[in-house]
């Protein structure tokens, strides 16, 4: 999230600035990267169950994906909507 939102990034607004609190950052990631990236925590969870886009397997809220050189190339999709 903090990365997109630096670059101008259209669809990832990042309104709450990373504290779990907006989904604002919801994307959806590449399948091939999800065993990486991981599943989403509890409250990231919970949040993701309130955003406005539609909720897919591969959701997560970006502002929760600890970027490491294991992500190098990862592939995101932003949602159609993002409030
Ligand atoms: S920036 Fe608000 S939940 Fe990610």
């Amino acid at each position: 999230m903090a990365a997109a939102v630096r670059n101008g990034v259209p669809g990832i607004i990042g309104e709450c600035g990373g504290n779990t609190s907006c989904a604002t950052c919801h994307v959806y990631v590449g399948e091939d990267f999800m065993p990486l990236v991981g599943p989403p925590g509890d409250l990231e969870d919970d949040m993701l169950d309130l955003a406005v886009s539609d909720r897919r397997p591969t959701s997560r809220l970006s502002c929760q994906i600890s970027v490491t050189e294991a992500l190098d190339g990862l592939v995101v999709e932003t949602p159609k909507e993002q409030p």
